[in-house]
């Protein structure tokens, strides 16, 4: 499987976006949950489109996996574009109680458009959106107290919109059905490879972890040189940087040439365990 051709992924879209458009009559705003780490490719390219006019929350997710001042401008970015944003670590619950006091300050006009009507305490609904693997349900269990085990989400298995408190004023529209990324754009696929989203089966490993390696020499050298003692030059090409990584790590195979093939299983599952450190993967400033 080349990285660069990711076409072959299924893009069953239509039945999100036939729930999103019944729905949105419904709800007052739309909360799209994000990965902090790569809050673009985590996106879901038509939800602007679809959600067109409704007020809309940012929930930067994996903030305890993400760099705290790029999780900063991220969270800047987004405001500028007129969103509300929260900082979130759904695993541990962290920024989740900011939740509903963010609803309520982005929809201040219209809880006082409620109120004039006489409807006080009106009940606001957030629909609530997300690609897989950001951290959807874990957010919601987190916000709502919900206990049920994840409701399965996985191709060809249908489930039911669901509404979820979170409390007397506040509710969830849970949405069914999968939300994909952009695969089409090469760069979000290996992204969303590096964070573990997508099956490592499906993908060329080494080419995946150089990639990662050029990235993180690139913008976070002194993590490199601190966890697998490695010189970085500017500009190393990554392929490089994970012989010399391979190499110290002392991965030979007979014939002394590195084994680049488990230093790149290495470099990904020590990445995503956090062992390098909390790194952000894609800049706000590339989309400006
Ligand atoms: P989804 O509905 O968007 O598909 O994602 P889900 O909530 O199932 O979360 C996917 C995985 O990500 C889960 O890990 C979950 O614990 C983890 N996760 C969710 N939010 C955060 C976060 O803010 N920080 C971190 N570090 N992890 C988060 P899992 O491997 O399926 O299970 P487990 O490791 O929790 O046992």
């Amino acid at each position: 499987m080349q990285l660069d051709s990711l076409s072959w992924f299924p893009g069953h879209m239509t039945k999100p976006r036939r729930m999103i458009t019944a729905e949105l009559g419904n709800v007052d705003a739309v909360c799209e949950i994000l990965d902090a780490r790569i809050p673009m490719s985590s996106r879901n390219p038509d939800v602007d489109e679809l959600t067109a006019g409704k007020p809309r929350l940012i929930v930067l997710n994996r903030v305890d996996q993400a760099d705290p001042e790029m999780t900063k401008k991220w969270a800047a970015y987004f405001r500028s574009l007129g969103c509300a944003v929260i900082e979130t670590d759904a695993k541990q619950g962290g920024g989740v109680k900011q939740f509903s006091s963010a609803v309520r300050t982005l929809l201040h006009d219209k809880i006082a458009s409620y109120e004039a009507k006489g409807q006080i305490g009106r009940v606001l609904r957030v629909m609530v959106l997300g690609i897989p693997n950001v951290g959807k349900s874990t957010f919601i269990n987190k916000v709502s107290g919900r206990k049920t085990a994840k409701a399965e989400d996985r191709p060809g298995v249908t489930r039911g919109k669901q509404w979820v408190p979170v409390d007397k004023t506040l509710e969830l529209l849970d949405t069914p059905g999968i939300l994909w990324p952009k695969f089409e754009d090469p760069n979000v696929g290996v992204r969303l490879g590096f964070t573990g989203a997508i099956r490592d089966d499906v993908m060329d490993m080494e080419d995946l972890a150089s990639r990662l390696m050029a990235y993180l020499g690139a913008h976070y050298p002194d993590a490199l040189t601190e966890r697998y003692k490695i010189a970085v030059e500017p500009g190393e090409p990554g392929w490089e940087l994970l012989e010399k990584a391979g190499r110290k790590r002392g991965f030979l195979m007979s014939g002394g040439e590195v084994n680049t093939e488990r230093m790149a299983r290495i470099l990904l599952d020590e990445y995503r365990a956090g062992k390098l450190g909390r790194f952000t993967l894609e800049l706000p400033e590339e989309n400006a």
